[in-house]
């Protein structure tokens, strides 16, 4: 088939989204009424005990908007989305003057409203509305000690216990109690902060430039128009290491050795791979940011500076999957970006094919995937069917990055993907492939439950069925002990490992006595360090109720608070023997203060559930 669209040129028109007139239900802010043209941030964070009180730890300084009015008639109030945890103390506005030189910003009233339990709206009053398309800018003077968006955490809960730290985590609808903002991936723009910290303390942020200014000052810039959910900072005592032409890793001094030594050299490989299928790399670096063993998940994409766990240092490199997962986002998500929370299947759904594709070229064979959430393994699904219909992998490839370069630093919804789609393959089109009985596409994107196309994964065949053989070996009720001693694990890959303790897991609970003849037959597996085998030994222990190895679930979920580590085994615990309840109590109060907000509600309502 041929392919029709070919790359649109630099200053050409571009479509009129669907997206353009989306309303954001998650949003209590007038985006449609401004254009954000530029945020600057000025903080000074301040490390002490817990506020509220004098000396009580948190940000605190100004934030700064550079807007334009865009409503034909004029607006008389900017509405920004913010969080009771913001203490706004003053606001001020600059308006264009009738001189040359810079007017003055003059006090103006503000006042809040309630939006939601994530939020409220923070109005700012104009004492004249401004005028369609007049420049303004709005000063808005404001501290945050404790709340979501800003995570606090002492000298114990870092890997060093030496010094605070401090991080924010924007995704999905967190970083309006970081600043005040539109917080809506429907809006992108440019920011720049200067970030003033503590003696011995480093500060980063997802900035395509970083610049030390004085002892204590950091100044960023990010030059590419983002969301706001990509506005990240953390504080610490941090270091880094070169680990490519355009990457480093950021780590705390007793990790940094073993993040160079994990990640040297591949980073700039898994980038020019995404290159080759996606098009440039606009964000310039490519840092690796190591997280505290709290942060909640595997890595979240800050452009240029993507956080993640400190689980993945594994020591063989078998995580690398979330590293090309997150530099995968660095088209889909970063640069093409769903434009509300309810078309998230385009940034994680798109990002799992990106992330397949640079491994399959990388790797060969797509290594098995644990996270399984429909956003993600459904939207992979479907873009794989996308690819299927089209028949041709070069051609789809191809697709993919004119699909980049149509979209890119834009914020879109499916039906302007889809619209792409059809019009770059015009036969698919004519043969009305959206259309498809069964296969329609509203229907996938509509209709709750299974895909009603699974992309082909015969070719992972001859590696996962080795493990599905041996898992059902074990689930005998009388032991094949030499069956199971003929099947050597030890040059099994991390993967299989995982994949065979999934067929244990969904074949428990198994005869008594089975676990814990397992556990002692392959202690590299019941004594594993990494994460992704720690999570599914678990599992196995308290499906099996073997309880001999419960220490280990409560070991495990102290030294590391991943959500999705996390909640599976309070579900686990919670819907196991009272000994395991009694365990899941114990456990959470032991670290409760240690795990993200978002967090320690997830599990609140799964140890003590509230009726709501
Ligand atoms: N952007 C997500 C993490 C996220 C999702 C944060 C929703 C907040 C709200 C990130 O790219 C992600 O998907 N991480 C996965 C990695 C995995 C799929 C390889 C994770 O954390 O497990
Ligand atoms: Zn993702």
């Amino acid at each position: 088939m041929a392919s029709a669209g070919p790359l649109s040129g630099g200053g050409a028109a571009r479509r009129q989204l669907h997206s353009a007139e989306a309303v954001d239900v998650a949003s209590a802010s007038n985006f449609r009424a401004f254009e954000l043209l530029h945020l600057h941030l000025d903080l000074r964070a301040e490390f002490g005990p817990p506020g509220p009180g004098a000396g009580s730890r948190g940000l605190s300084g100004t934030a700064v908007l550079d807007l334009r009015c865009l409503e034909s008639e004029g607006a008389a109030e900017l509405r920004l989305d913010s969080h009771p945890c913001l203490e706004v103390t003053a606001a001020a506005l600059r308006r264009e003057g009738p001189g040359s030189g810079e007017p003055p910003a003059e006090p103006v009233s503000f006042y809040t409203r309630p939006f939601s339990h994530y939020g409220q709206a923070l109005c700012v009053s104009f004492p004249q509305p401004c005028r369609a398309a007049e420049r303004l800018q709005v000063l808005l003077t404001y501290r945050v000690g404790e709340g979501p968006g800003v995570c606090w955490l002492t000298p114990e809960q870092t890997a060093g216990k030496k010094k605070p730290f401090v991080y924010t985590q924007g995704q999905a609808v967190l970083n309006r109690a970081f600043f005040p903002c539109f917080d809506t991936p429907a809006v992108k723009y440019k920011y720049s902060a200067l970030i003033e910290v503590p003696d011995g303390f480093t500060a980063v942020m997802s900035a395509s430039t970083w610049e030390k200014r004085g002892p204590n000052k950091f100044f960023f810039q990010m030059c590419q128009p983002i969301p706001s959910y990509l506005i990240a900072l953390a504080i610490g005592d941090l270091v880094s290491a070169e680990v490519g032409p355009r990457s480093r890793v950021w780590a705390e001094p007793c990790l940094i050795d073993d993040a160079k030594k994990e990640y040297d050299g591949v980073i700039e490989e898994f980038l020019a791979t995404g290159e080759k299928l996606f098009g440039p790399y606009v964000w310039g670096r490519y840092d690796l940011l190591f997280m505290p063993p709290s942060f909640p998940f595997g890595g979240m994409e800050n452009p240029c500076l993507t956080f993640v766990t400190p689980c993945l240092l594994a020591g063989d490199r078998s995580l690398a999957d979330v590293i090309i997962h997150e530099i995968s986002h660095s088209w889909f998500g970063n640069l093409v970006t769903n434009a509300n929370w309810g078309e998230f299947w385009l940034n994680e759904g798109f990002t799992m094919y990106a992330q397949r594709r640079i491994s399959t070229i990388l790797f060969g064979v797509d290594p098995d995937d644990t996270y399984n959430e429909t956003p993600y393994e459904k939207g992979f699904c479907f873009v794989s069917y996308l690819a299927h219909l089209v028949g041709d992998q070069d051609q789809f490839d191809n697709f993919l990055k004119a699909y980049v370069h149509e979209f890119k630093f834009q914020s879109i919804l499916a039906d302007d993907f889809l619209d792409f789609y059809l019009e770059y393959f015009p036969e698919l089109k004519k043969k009305r492939v959206d259309t498809i009985p069964g296969f329609e596409f509203d229907r996938w994107l509509s209709t709750p439950g299974w895909p009603p196309y699974l992309p082909d994964l015969s070719p992972g065949d001859s590696l996962m069925k080795p493990a599905e053989e041996l898992a059902q070996l074990w689930a005998a009720e009388e032991l094949d002990v030499k069956a199971i001693e003929a099947v050597a694990i030890s040059p099994w890959k991390t993967y299989q490992l995982v994949y065979f303790l999934d067929k244990i897991l969904q074949k428990s609970p198994l005869p008594p006595g089975n676990v814990k003849k397992l556990g002692e037959t392959y202690p590299n597996i019941s004594n594993a360090r990494n994460a992704e085998l720690r999570l599914r030994w678990g599992q196995i222990v308290l499906k099996n109720d073997h309880q001999e190895d419960f220490w280990k679930v409560k070991e495990f979920l102290q030294d590391q608070g991943k959500q999705k580590y996390t909640l599976p085994l309070y579900h686990a615990m919670m819907g196991g023997s009272e000994v395991a309840q009694t365990l899941a109590k114990e456990t959470f109060a032991s670290t409760a203060s240690q795990l993200h907000s978002n967090v320690v509600n997830y599990v609140q309502q799964i140890v003590a559930p509230k009726r709501s």
